[in-house]
């Protein structure tokens, strides 16, 4: 097929119409991003969306309106509080989802029984409805997966050849999707924040919640409120992460490192290659430019690009909620001074794997090894210790060691007084230690509260028996004891559910799982 480029004057918008009356796909200019329109009332030609964007069947569409009124065909009932949005902000970057009628098939709502509706504000889009003589569905007109396209040009990369035409609007004012809020439930949920920001929705409304998965990535098992917050999105080529820390933290970070891109604001002092989307400060012109700054990237040929990290309030929360999801919920926390933390379970053979992730370039600061320097001679802990334990746990400098072993481990309160006082002390001399890219290697991560200084965790798990052997092993105890020391121990579930990433050390593919931690995370 051949995907015909049309203007924006009124002859090309009534072609552009007829091609949507009879059946075809047009992708067009919204003030939000280019969408990808069909008559949203026959489901064939809705269908041929789907197959043009690659997209999952359950993830329903947006139907669009060229009046206010004519939502009251496509919804069970206009509610009061949708009466109160249409009032306040039709025509907008806003899409309100509702029950739907009778006449919205199963195709344009993905099987379920809301349908999403919004009057765009673009003048050519509510022309080019006008001109189709019926709503219209229009997704984002990206390939699944990819950015929005904010100009022509990204629509004809992704989609030349697989619709009918595209009206070349220039480039969107907005630039990211328009704000999703749902009044099908009892409370209005925003399921996708936009330029239409939660102070305003409330003001008109009332309270309004923010879904979880706005900022969080789905957990494994979820399901979701909107379906499309389920699917890998806005994703470059480039691998992203997201550097937090302020503008000087960041660009010296940025500075020091090479093979990768800046993905940063208009006035970062930046010595790399670099992408700039908007100011500082500025979410408006942040908005703006995402989309185009994540295709430029890839155009440029970057494989990795460090991103500047926007505010959350305002329209900052709908920039983030993009970004995080293109760089695969990876952050980098520069106000941390350590990227992972390593523990896991004992005789899983953490320091093995602390090992090779020193030879993908990490720096290892190792907990143990500063724990046992801590109670050397005339250590700084010793007052606290012998305030705490009695005075002769220390004796000529020295720290004796079996005694205070003896009280301290005498009951869970007095291991708990002892770990408060060793705890911050090892830390300091660990965080003192630390440089990036830094692993800190802790049995006692979590106990510590050191997984707290660590941008992501990780913990190394490991089969019950082969634990077993090497702890016989390499302390020379019995299997029984082993076996104990197990049991006092935090279990394979907790691990699981308290760290970011889980290595299973059993001898088999670690050195894969290594390198697509480390991809993953720096
Ligand atoms: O700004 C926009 O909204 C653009 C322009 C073209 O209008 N359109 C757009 O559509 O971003 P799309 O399909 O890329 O995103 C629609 C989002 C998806 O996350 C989808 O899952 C959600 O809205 N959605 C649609 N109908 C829904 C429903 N009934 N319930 C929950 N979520 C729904
Ligand atoms: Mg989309």
């Amino acid at each position: 097929m051949e995907t015909k480029i049309l203007k924006t004057t009124s002859a090309d918008i009534k072609t552009a119409g007829e091609i949507i009356k009879n059946g075809g796909l047009v992708a067009f200019p919204t003030e939000t991003v280019y969408g990808l329109g069909a008559n949203a009332l026959n489901e064939q030609a809705v269908s041929k969306i789907y197959a043009a964007k690659g997209r999952p069947s359950d993830n329903p569409l947006i139907v669009h309106i060229a009046e206010k009124e004519d939502i009251i065909p496509l919804v069970k009932e206009v509610t009061p509080n949708a009466q109160k949005l249409i009032d306040a902000f039709f025509p907008a970057p806003l899409t309100i989802i509702l029950p739907k009628s009778g006449k919205i098939g199963k195709t344009v709502s993905g099987g379920l029984s809301t349908v999403a509706v919004r009057m765009p504000q673009h003048p050519v889009a509510r022309a080019l409805i006008k001109a189709a003589g019926a709503p219209v569905a229009a997704p984002s007109a990206n390939t699944s997966g990819l950015p929005s396209p904010t100009n022509a040009k990204y629509v004809i990369e992704d989609m030349n050849g697989k619709i009918d035409a595209v009206i070349d609007g220039g480039s969107c004012e907005f630039g990211i999707e328009s704000t999703v809020i749902t009044l099908a439930g009892e409370t209005p949920v925003i399921l996708r924040p936009g330029a239409v920001t939660k102070d305003m929705l409330e003001e008109v409304l009332g309270k309004v919640e923010i879904s979880k998965a706005v900022l969080e990535g789905m957990k494994n098992g979820e399901t979701a409120t909107s379906p499309g917050m389920k699917y890998k999105h806005y994703s470059p080529k480039a691998k992203i992460i997201i550097i937090n820390g302020n503008k000087e933290k960041y660009e010296k970070f940025v500075n020091s490192r090479s093979n990768a891109f800046a993905l940063c604001f208009e006035d970062d002092k930046i010595n790399i290659p670099k992408v700039t989307f908007g100011k500082e400060g500025d979410d408006l012109s942040q908005s703006h430019s995402l989309f185009n700054a994540l295709r430029k990237l890839d155009e440029l040929g970057a494989e990795k690009a460090y991103a500047r990290n926007p505010k959350l309030s305002g329209v900052g929360l709908a920039v983030y909620n993009r970004l995080i999801r293109a760089a695969a919920f990876n952050v980098i926390d520069l106000d941390k001074p350590f990227v992972i933390g390593l523990t896991g379970q004992s005789g899983a053979g953490k320091s093995y794997i602390a090992d090779k992730l020193k030879r993908q370039g990490f720096n290892i600061v190792d907990a143990d090894y500063y724990s046992k320097k801590i109670t050397e001679n005339n250590s700084c802990v010793f007052p606290e210790l012998q305030r705490e334990f009695g005075k002769d746990i220390a004796k000529d400098g020295k720290l004796q060691r079996q005694l205070l072993a003896d009280r301290a481990f005498a009951s869970p309160e007095s291991t708990a007084k002892l770990n408060k006082i060793m705890h911050p002390a090892i830390l300091k001399l660990c965080i003192e230690a630390a440089e990036f890219p830094c692993v800190l290697d802790a049995p006692q991560l979590f106990e510590s509260g050191a997984n707290g200084l660590c941008s992501k965790t990780v913990a190394v798990i490991a089969p019950e028996e082969l634990r077993l052997k090497r702890i016989m092993k390499r302390d020379g105890i019995t299997k029984e004891q082993a076996k104990q020391r197990i049991n006092a121990q935090h279990s394979e579930e907790f691990f699981k559910e308290n760290s970011d990433f889980i290595i299973i050390n059993d001898g088999r593919d670690t050195d894969i799982q290594i390198k697509t931690l480390s991809e993953k995370i720096v």
